[in-house]
């Protein structure tokens, strides 16, 4: 019994040690092999009680070894994990940015370097901003050209269709010399196809003082595809929009090199990118700006077409899938 409570208060730290306790106790030369020989020479009066005391000792001691082979084993793990405090670390999955805010930092940043700064709005917004202050009044045929979310009726809020609401704000809220750009995301009720979504990515540019004329658009035109596309042949075409007179909508000329410009350009090489023209009266106006002494371009493009010829996905519905295979090709691009 003694030698029980002396193997139960034993401590070990190394192999070694553990090792000499187990060919102490239960070597085939040990104390165990001992007093069982001496099994046949006690009392037969004391036989059972030896014998119980016998079994007890060598579990006991068979025990302790496999409790002290398991803490050693223990430390020796932690030891290697925790032991070198020098070694590099698991390694971190880094991800990836969305092409979406790849190509939208791009834009802003060939439009800060002429400065240009970045201005921002409500998704949701108010008729006002949205409609009528760029000179589409209630009952204009030119709001079905914006398929509108509504939100409420009378008054109204919707899903802002087009970041030009932005521009308003901004209008409001500072006085010309205007240079803004509004990068966001725009809402319309748009059948979803390879070249269509109902949620979609604007840049739209606003740029107000004395004297600017249609040439200074052009000439920030042919600037901003040079720098975004190291190209710039591009064609004006006149077009319609309520806030500009007059408008145009600015095609590229991408040409036909691969598989996926001609189905993004539809097999001609162009493609329209975006539409602008020069700030109507109207709209200067409504935001406390008099016409008479300043002018004033805009311009507006979707950030999911200019991201689909620079990186040749031929199909916008890509861009809101999160498929993990599409977003990692976009990991060595900061
Ligand atoms: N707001 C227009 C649109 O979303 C784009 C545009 C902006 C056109 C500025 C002309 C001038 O379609």
């Amino acid at each position: 019994k003694e030698l029980i409570g002396e193997v139960e208060a034993f401590k070990a730290s190394s192999k070694e040690e553990i090792e000499a306790f187990r060919i102490k106790y239960l070597g085939s030369k040990g104390l165990l092999k001992e007093l069982f020989a001496e099994f046949k020479n006690v009392d037969a009066a004391m036989r059972k009680d030896f014998g119980q005391a016998l079994n007890n000792l060598k579990n006991a001691s068979e025990n302790k070894v496999s409790a002290l082979q398991q803490a050693l084993d223990n430390s020796v793990e932690e030891n290697a994990f925790y032991g070198d405090l020098t070694r590099p670390h698991e390694p971190i999955e880094l991800g990836s940015r969305h092409p979406i805010s790849i190509v939208k930092n791009q834009i802003i940043e060939v439009f800060n370097r002429i400065g240009f700064t970045v201005s921002e709005g409500p998704e949701i917004e108010d008729d006002w901003h949205n409609f009528t202050a760029l000179n589409l009044p209630e009952y204009h045929p030119a709001r079905d050209m914006q398929d509108t979310f509504f939100i409420e009726k009378n008054p109204d809020t919707l899903l802002r269709t087009h970041t030009s609401s932005v521009q308003v704000r901004y209008m409001e809220n500072n006085k010309p010399p205007i240079r803004t750009i509004s990068p966001g995301r725009v809402f319309r009720n748009e059948d979803i196809s390879a070249r269509a979504h109902c949620i979609f990515h604007q840049v739209e540019g606003l740029y107000i003082d004395t004297d600017v004329s249609f040439a200074d658009l052009k000439q920030t035109l042919l600037y901003f595809t040079k720098e975004m596309f190291g190209k710039s042949k591009i064609r004006l075409r006149p077009s319609y929009f309520p806030f500009t007179e007059p408008s145009a909508e600015v095609d590229i000329y991408w040409g036909l090199e691969t598989e996926t410009d001609y189905r993004i350009t539809k097999g001609t090489g162009w493609l329209e990118i975006m539409g602008c023209g020069m700030v109507d009266p109207n709209v200067l106006k409504n935001a406390n700006i008099d016409p008479t002494k300043y002018s004033g371009y805009a311009f507006g493009m979707g950030i999911e077409r200019i991201a689909m010829l620079l990186y040749q996905i031929p199909d916008i519905r890509m861009f809101y899938e999160n498929d993990v295979r599409f977003l990692e090709q976009f990991k060595s691009v900061l």
